[in-house]
C-alpha cells in the first residue's frame, strides 16, 4: 500500500485492566496487543509508524526497541487528555507529510490487514478527509456510535454522551480512521465538551464536515475484528476469537479438531492435512506439525517441529525436532534439543534432553536419556538412565547402532558404546564398550542356603 503513515494510540492509562502492566503489553496468544496492531499495519508497508506512548511508556518502549520495527517513531503524550490530544502530539513529526494518515488504537488487536487496506483505499477513492471504520454489532455498549444524517456519516457520539435514541444505534466506531492532511486543522478545533472533559478524536468527523470536507464510512462484515480490549473479560474474549479464527483456518485447510472448545492452538501454528487433534491438546507458540499426525489428550507442545504421521499422546514437548511416524507417550517429556528421527518410539514416563535418537530406536519405558547420541535400531530397556551430570559439568553418552540395552542400566557419562553391543540388565556402565561385545557390569548373583527358624 503506497502513500500512507500510521499513528497508533497507546498512551491511555488502561484503567479498566486494573493492572500495573500497560494495557497494550497484555498479550494475546503470547504476543502483546500493540504488536498485533503493529504487525497488521506493517504488512501494508507504511512510510512511518508513529506510536503514542504515555502510561507505562518505558515498559512499552523497551519492548518496541527489542523487536526492531521498520520506520517506527515513538512520541510521548505526557498528559492523557484524550485521543485527539494524543494524535496531535504526532503533528510535529508528520505536519509536512502529504499522504494518508491511518489512526489506530493499540487496544484493537484483531484488525486485519485487508480491512485496513480497504479503509485507506476508500479514503483515497472517495476523496474524503476522513474514512471511519465501523461495524454493526449485537451489543454496542461502551463504543462510540455512528450517527448518520440522510444516510451519510454525520458525527460520532461516545457512550457517555449518547441520547436515549442514539443508545439504540448498533453501528459503532472501531477507533480506526484514515485521514488526509486536513486532520491537523480539524484536531486544532476539537474541544473537551463532553462528559469526560477529554479531547476526542471522534469529534474530528463533525468538525471536518463543518469545514465542508467529506467524511466516509467503511463497514466491516466481521464485527469481531474491531473488538476493543479495555478489561480482562474483553482480553479473554479476544483470545477466544483469535483461537476460533485459527481453528476455522485449520478446518479449511483439512485439519480435524475434534472439540474446538477444549484445545488451545497458537495463531502461528502450522499444521498439515488430515492431522487430528483430540480434546486437551495445547499447541503453544512456534509449532510446525506435518500431515496425518494424531495429537491426543493433555499434550503440550511448544517451539517444536513434528513431521508427518507421528502420534503424540499425553506428553510435554518443548524445543524438539520429531521425525516421521514417531510415537511419543503416553506420558513422555521431550525437552529442548531432542531430535527424534523417523519411526522412533519414546514411551511411558521417558524423558529426553539434548539427545539425538536415530531411526527406529525405542525408549519405551521409564528412562532418562540426556546429552546423548543413540544410533539406529537401538533398544533402550526400561529404566535406563544416562548419568550425564557430575555435579559440575554435563557429559555425553554415545550408543552405537543395533545395540541392545537391557533394563535398568546406568550409563555414567562420558561413555561410548559401539555398534551391535548388548548391555546386560542392571549394569552400571562406567567404561567404553567396543563394538560387538556383551557387557555385564553388575554384582554376580549368589545363592545361599536359606535358614528357616
Ligand atoms: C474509543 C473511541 C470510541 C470507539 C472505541 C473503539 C474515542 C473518544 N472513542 O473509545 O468511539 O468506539 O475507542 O474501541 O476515541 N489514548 C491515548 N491518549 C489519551 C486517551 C486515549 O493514547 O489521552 C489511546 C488509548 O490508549 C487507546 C485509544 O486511545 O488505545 C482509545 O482510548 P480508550 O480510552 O480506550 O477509548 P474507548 O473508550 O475505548
Ligand atoms: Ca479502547
Amino acid at each position: 500500500m503506497k502513500n500512507f503513515s500510521a499513528i497508533i494510540l497507546a498512551a491511555g492509562a488502561g484503567t479498566r485492566m486494573k493492572s500495573s502492566l500497560p494495557k497494550v503489553m497484555h498479550t494475546l496468544s503470547g504476543k502483546p496487543l500493540i504488536k498485533w496492531v503493529i504487525d497488521s499495519v506493517s504488512s501494508l508497508k507504511p512510510d512511518n509508524i508513529v506510536v503514542l506512548l504515555g502510561h507505562g511508556a518505558e515498559r512499552v518502549e523497551e519492548y518496541l526497541s527489542d523487536i526492531n520495527v521498520k520506520n517506527l517513531k515513538i512520541i510521548y503524550q505526557k498528559e492523557q487528555l484524550g485521543s485527539a490530544h494524543a494524535v496531535m502530539q504526532a503533528e510535529k513529526f508528520l505536519e509536512n507529510y502529504s499522504g494518508n494518515i491511518l489512526v489506530l488504537s493499540g487496544d484493537v488487536p484483531l484488525i486485519k490487514k485487508a480491512t485496513l487496506a480497504s479503509l485507506i483505499k476508500k479514503n483515497q477513492k472517495a476523496s474524503s478527509s476522513v474514512a471511519v471504520l465501523a461495524a454493526e454489532v449485537a451489543n454496542p455498549f461502551g463504543y462510540g456510535r455512528i450517527v448518520k444524517k440522510d444516510g451519510f456519516l454525520e458525527r460520532i457520539v461516545e457512550e457517555k454522551d449518547v441520547s436515549i435514541a442514539e443508545k439504540q444505534i448498533n453501528l459503532i466506531n472501531s477507533g480506526i480512521y484514515c485521514f488526509d492532511k486536513n486532520l491537523w486543522k480539524a484536531l486544532s478545533k476539537v474541544k473537551p465538551n463532553n462528559a469526560k472533559k477529554e479531547y476526542y478524536v471522534t469529534d474530528t468527523v463533525a468538525i471536518l464536515k463543518s469545514m465542508d470536507k467529506n467524511a466516509s464510512l467503511t463497514v466491516t462484515k466481521d464485527e469481531n475484528e474491531v473488538k476493543g480490549v479495555n478489561n480482562r473479560l474483553e482480553l479473554s474474549q479476544a483470545e477466544s476469537l483469535l483461537k476460533d479464527r485459527k481453528i476455522k483456518e485449520l478446518f479449511e485447510s483439512g485439519v480435524s479438531v475434534i472439540d474446538a472448545n477444549s484445545v488451545y492452538i497458537s495463531y502461528d501454528a502450522k499444521i498439515g492435512r488430515d492431522t487430528v487433534i483430540y480434546p486437551g491438546v495445547f499447541i503453544d507458540k512456534g509449532v510446525v506439525i506435518g500431515k496425518n499426525c494424531v495429537l491426543k489428550g493433555s499434550s503440550y507442545i511448544t517451539d517444536s517441529k513434528i513431521n508427518d504421521g507421528s502420534i503424540i499422546s499425553y506428553s510435554y514437548i518443548n524445543g524438539a525436532v520429531v521425525g516421521k511416524n514417531v510415537k511419543i507417550g503416553p506420558f513422555s517429556h521431550i525437552r529442548p534439543e531432542s531430535v527424534l528421527r523417523d519411526n522412533v518410539k519414546v514411551g511411558n514416563f521417558s524423558e529426553t534432553k539434548k539427545a539425538v535418537i536415530a531411526k527406529n530406536s525405542k525408549i519405551n519405558h521409564l528412562s532418562y536419556i540426556g546429552d546423548a547420541e543413540i544410533g539406529e535400531d537401538v533398544n533402550i530397556g526400561a529404566g535406563t538412565i544416562t548419568c550425564n551430570y557430575d555435579g559440575v559439568n554435563k557429559h555425553k553418552t554415545v550408543i552405537g547402532a543395533k545395540s541392545f540395552v537391557g533394563s535398568n542400566v546406568n550409563f555414567v557419562a562420558p561413555v561410548k558404546v559401539g555398534e551391535n553391543v548388548v548391555i546386560a540388565a542392571g549394569s552400571t556402565v562406567t567404561r567404553d564398550v567396543p563394538a560387538g561385545k556383551l557387557a555385564i557390569a553388575r554384582a554376580r548373583q549368589e545363592l545361599k542356603r536359606r535358614i528357616i527358624k
